[in-house]
Order: structure tokens, then C-alpha cells, then sequence
């Protein structure tokens, strides 16, 4: 590898507060190397379209840190392999551009893609190493379920964030005497409903990894009246299923996406709980509140060590690999083995076991 590189770094799928603090940190460890960085604005568009590329310097980044969102912008329908061409008579074709991205890249003379993003982001970037680009993955993820690392940033501001909805709900409940379903995001893992629901003292707590029985939840909310408490939360991620039932979404997908669009649980069980406890009750989506604001001192902390040991990687010739949490360190995880699996709630892990000695019932 050369001295002095030439990096590229782009962000994609969805926002996760901690996307600026990565950028910074790679800028600012390349710049003190000599290195130079740009940015591929909203995923790969700035090596298909070098107006949407970047140049990145320390002035550039500098107070980026503690921003929510994304200054390079991202998209969730921008995978190169699968790109959504609108013809504009109502055509809409898929195409794979994944070559004029590769071409692009050696022709502007990168050294290394670095690529911020979650599983599906993740395997795009896996699928470059393949085609022969040198890439360096971070992971991303309010959802926190990618297997290879122990945390992704931007997980612990969504729980903060339903933490404190939770925290404001228990006084409006109580005073209307309601249930309240609060919807919240985890598509495959219930780690934020899990987190939050146990943090904000939910309920009910329900996640993509337990099917749930209604009539459960039902007899664990009405438990609360034995004890005088005539208000109930529950706490649902959007990936949650009844026993035997599916998930509830709102489409079946965009083109050049391949995921449907989750959404609608909360209503839904908000409608049954009522006609079957006879409770007043409503049902609150967080939705991209929980993508939204600045990261926690917590996330921004990890994002910007995820940078630095990025570029310390790079350094050491370490390419084709995703920077993983490992504590008390960061290690350099093989791309195509840290995509293969997804991180879901164990059934058998400490923080379930709490929450069912804490009497919250989780669905079953
Ligand atoms: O992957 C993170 C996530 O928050 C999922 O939990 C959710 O299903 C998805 O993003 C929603 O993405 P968007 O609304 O941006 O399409």
C-alpha cells in the first residue's frame, strides 16, 4: 500500500445517531496520517457521479461530533447491485451498477472504501471486497443486531430516547388510568423494546423473538388492577408477531429496497387489549424519533472510536474487514464473516432473565 492514501467513506440504510462522530474521526486520524478523505454522498451516488463526491478535510468536520443525522446524507435504496432507475413514464427498472462504482473507484485512485452501515449496508460493502475494492466496514445500527460486534452506535440514543417516552407516559397513564402500547423499532431483534421496556418499567415488553399470546398480555395487564395500579404500559417492538400470526407492515416494499415497510403493530394490539380488558387504551409510534438528535455521550464516544480504529487499521494494512466492539478494545472482524449473521435477543441471556424477575411479561 501507498503512504500517503486516498480514502473514501460513504453512509447508508437507515440514520443512526454516531454517523458524524465516525466521520470525524476517520477525517481527523487520515489527516494527521497525510492521508486524504471524500465523501460518496447518500451511499455509493459519489463513485457512480463524481458531483455527489466530497472532499473532507478538519475544517470541514470540525463541530460534527455531536450532530445527529448524516453531513454525507444516506439512502435505503441505493444499493448499487439493485438500483431502482426510474424511467419516468411509470417504469421503474432495477439495474446492477456495481461496476461503474468499482471502475469509478480505481479510476479516481482510492485505497480504500471505508463503508458505515448495517447488515444490509454491510453485505453491499462485503460484495465490493469481492469485486476487488479494499473496504473497511463500521457497523451501524440503532437496532444493535449485528452479531460480530457487541455494540453498534446509535442503539444506546434509541433507548435513551423510548427510555424517557416511557418515563412520560407512566404519569399520563396513571391519570387516565390507560394502557399505553408504545411502538418502537426493531425490525428481527427486540433489543431496543428489551432495553427500554426494562429501563422505563414497562409491562408488558413484546419482541420479534417470542411470539406472543394476546390472552397473555391481556391477563398480565389486568394483573396490575389486584394491585391497585389501574394503568398498564406495554412495550412493542415493530417486528413483534402473535403465535402462528406474522408481522405487521404497511407495504410490501420499495424497488430496489427487498424489505417491506414495518409498521401499524402498536394500533393493532391497542384494539385488541380493549376489546378484550374493556381498558381505555392508545398506542404511540416513536418511530425516527428514536433515529433522530444528538447521540448519547455513550454513542458518540463508540462512533468515534470506531473511526479511529478504522484508520488505525487501514494503517496496518488490515483490509476487507468490519471494525467490531470487542472490549475492552475494537478488532478487525472479516467482512464476509461479520455479515453472515444477525444478533437477536437469547432467550436465555441475563437482561430476559431480569425482566422476567422483575414480573414483566413477555408475550408467552
Ligand atoms: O434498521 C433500523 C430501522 O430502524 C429498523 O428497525 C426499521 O424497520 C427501519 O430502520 C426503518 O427504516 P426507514 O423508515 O428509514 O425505511
Amino acid at each position: 500500500m501507498r503512504d500517503k492514501l486516498k480514502l473514501v467513506i460513504n453512509t447508508g440504510g437507515g440514520d443512526a445517531p454516531g454517523l458524524n462522530a465516525v466521520i470525524h474521526a476517520v477525517v481527523m486520524g487520515a489527516s494527521r496520517r497525510g492521508w486524504q478523505v471524500y465523501g460518496s454522498r447518500n451511499g455509493y451516488a459519489g463513485l457512480l457521479d463524481t458531483d455527489e463526491l466530497v472532499p473532507l478535510t478538519p475544517e470541514k468536520v470540525r463541530g460534527i461530533t455531536s450532530l445527529g443525522g448524516t453531513i454525507l446524507g444516506t439512502t435505503n435504496r441505493g444499493n448499487p447491485f439493485q438500483l431502482a432507475h426510474d424511467h419516468g413514464d411509470g417504469k421503474i427498472e432495477v439495474l446492477d451498477v456495481s461496476d461503474r462504482v468499482v471502475t469509478n473507484f480505481k479510476r479516481l485512485g482510492f485505497d480504500c472504501l471505508i463503508a458505515v452501515g448495517g447488515d444490509g449496508s454491510l453485505r453491499i460493502a462485503s460484495r465490493f471486497a469481492e469485486k476487488g475494492l479494499p473496504v473497511v466496514g463500521v457497523p451501524k445500527t440503532i437496532d444493535n443486531d449485528l452479531s460480530a460486534t457487541v455494540m453498534t452506535f446509535g442503539f444506546d440514543t434509541a433507548v435513551s430516547t423510548a427510555t424517557d417516552a416511557l418515563d412520560r407516559l407512566h404519569s399520563t397513564a396513571s391519570a387516565h388510568e390507560r394502557v399505553f402500547v408504545v411502538e418502537v423499532m426493531g425490525r428481527y431483534a427486540g433489543w431496543i423494546a428489551l432495553n427500554s421496556g426494562i429501563s422505563g418499567s414497562a409491562d408488558v415488553i413484546l419482541i420479534p423473538e417470542i411470539p406472543y399470546d394476546i390472552e397473555s398480555v391481556c391477563r398480565r395487564i389486568m394483573e396490575n388492577e389486584l394491585d391497585g395500579r389501574r394503568y398498564a404500559l406495554v412495550v412493542a417492538a415493530e417486528g413483534a408477531a402473535p403465535v402462528g400470526g406474522s408481522m405487521t407492515h404497511k407495504g410490501s416494499g420499495e424497488p430496489g429496497r427487498g424489505e417491506v415497510l414495518l409498521g401499524g403493530l402498536g394500533e393493532v394490539l391497542a384494539r385488541e387489549i380493549a376489546a378484550r380488558t374493556g381498558k381505555d387504551t392508545r398506542s404511540l409510534v416513536l418511530g425516527h424519533l428514536q433515529r433522530g438528535g444528538s447521540p448519547t455521550t455513550f454513542d458518540r464516544l463508540l462512533a468515534t472510536r470506531f473511526g479511529a480504529a478504522a484508520i488505525r487499521f487501514i494503517e496496518q494494512g488490515m483490509l476487507n474487514i468490519m471494525v467490531a466492539h470487542a472490549p475492552p478494545g475494537m478488532a478487525p472482524i472479516p467482512l464476509a464473516e461479520a455479515v453472515r449473521n444477525t444478533k437477536n435477543v437469547p432467550l436465555d441471556c441475563d437482561t430476559v432473565a431480569t425482566a422476567l424477575d422483575l414480573g414483566i411479561c413477555l408475550g408467552n
